[in-house]
């Protein structure tokens, strides 16, 4: 048994969907988070940045002393999870593979899709984890910046004539690929679940890299003996933010789909 908290980070706020998951696996742990909201979006940088970012905000979790750190970005797993994790003793979880292998699991036609950012579909790490496991499977990945600022700016609502027209034009490659199976490889992305699906039909399976990657991580503690002791009584959240506090609560219960409570605060991590 292990009461500390566990550490989980994204560029923004979309890495809460990840914690919402992991609460609903877990709701007993303590959770401290930081999402680096002056400097999100990463998607669109480069390696170099992405890697020092990462770093920064990685190093600013382990002075919390956690038990174990969850990269709730799929950019910093794509792009920079091997040597951000070398460089800890806790357990360091990426997003990438357990929806991969959820999707292969799921798939029946042997045609997955995967959306993320230009740098997560850049660095092929999907295709690669997804080949590992069935090198016989095709997959179709295709990037969608705009997603992730329609879904900091609460563009999500599947009625939304702007999101569906911006939604139906990334996707059109994936349908015509006829997927069957379609990995939201951003954390971001859950929040416009209703708006893909529409577009995507429901007859093709959505895997949410949060919700895979909350159980592999809430089995691996398990079996490591490091869940929190204390039965079911909730565990306490801790937010901070590189940017202005201003509309985090209204923003952050978006994006946890509860209100959020806890403190919240703003910190300097460069
Ligand atoms: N939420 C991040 C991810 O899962 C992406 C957001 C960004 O571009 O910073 O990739």
């Amino acid at each position: 048994m292990d009461s500390r908290a566990i550490g989980v980070f994204d560029s923004g706020l979309g890495g809460l969907t990840t914690v919402k998951k992991l609460l609903e696996c877990l709701p007993g742990e303590n959770i401290v988070y930081l999402g680096d909201t002056g400097r999100v979006p990463y998607g669109s940088r480069s390696k170099e940045t992405i890697i020092k970012y990462a770093g920064q905000d990685a190093e600013f979790l382990a002075g919390f002393d956690i038990k174990a750190m969850v990269v709730a970005c799929n950019t910093v797993c794509s792009v920079a999870y091997d040597a951000l994790a070398a460089n800890y003793e806790i357990p360091v979880y990426e997003v990438v593979s357990a929806p991969a292998k959820a999707a292969v699991e799921k798939t029946k036609n042997g045609r997955v899709g995967v959306i993320g950012t230009a740098a997560t579909i850049r660095s092929n790490a999907y295709r690669a984890a997804i080949l590992k496991l069935r090198p016989d499977l095709q997959v179709c990945s295709t990037p969608c910046p705009l997603f992730v600022p329609m879904a900091e700016n609460g563009r999500t609502d599947s009625a939304d004539i702007a999101a569906l027209t911006i939604a139906g034009d990334y996707l059109y490659e994936l349908r015509k690929a006829n997927v069957d199976t379609l990995i939201l490889g951003c954390t971001h992305y859950p929040l416009l679940r209703g708006v893909i699906a529409k577009v995507m039909g429901p007859e093709v399976a959505l895997v949410d890299s949060g919700a895979e990657t909350a159980k592999m991580v809430a089995d691996d503690l398990l079996k490591r003996d490091m869940l929190c002791p204390g039965g079911t009584a909730a565990g306490a959240i801790k937010y901070f933010v590189t940017d202005n506090i201003d509309g985090f609560s209204a923003l952050a219960s978006r994006f946890l789909a509860s209100e959020v409570s806890g403190m919240v605060e703003q910190v300097e991590i460069e």
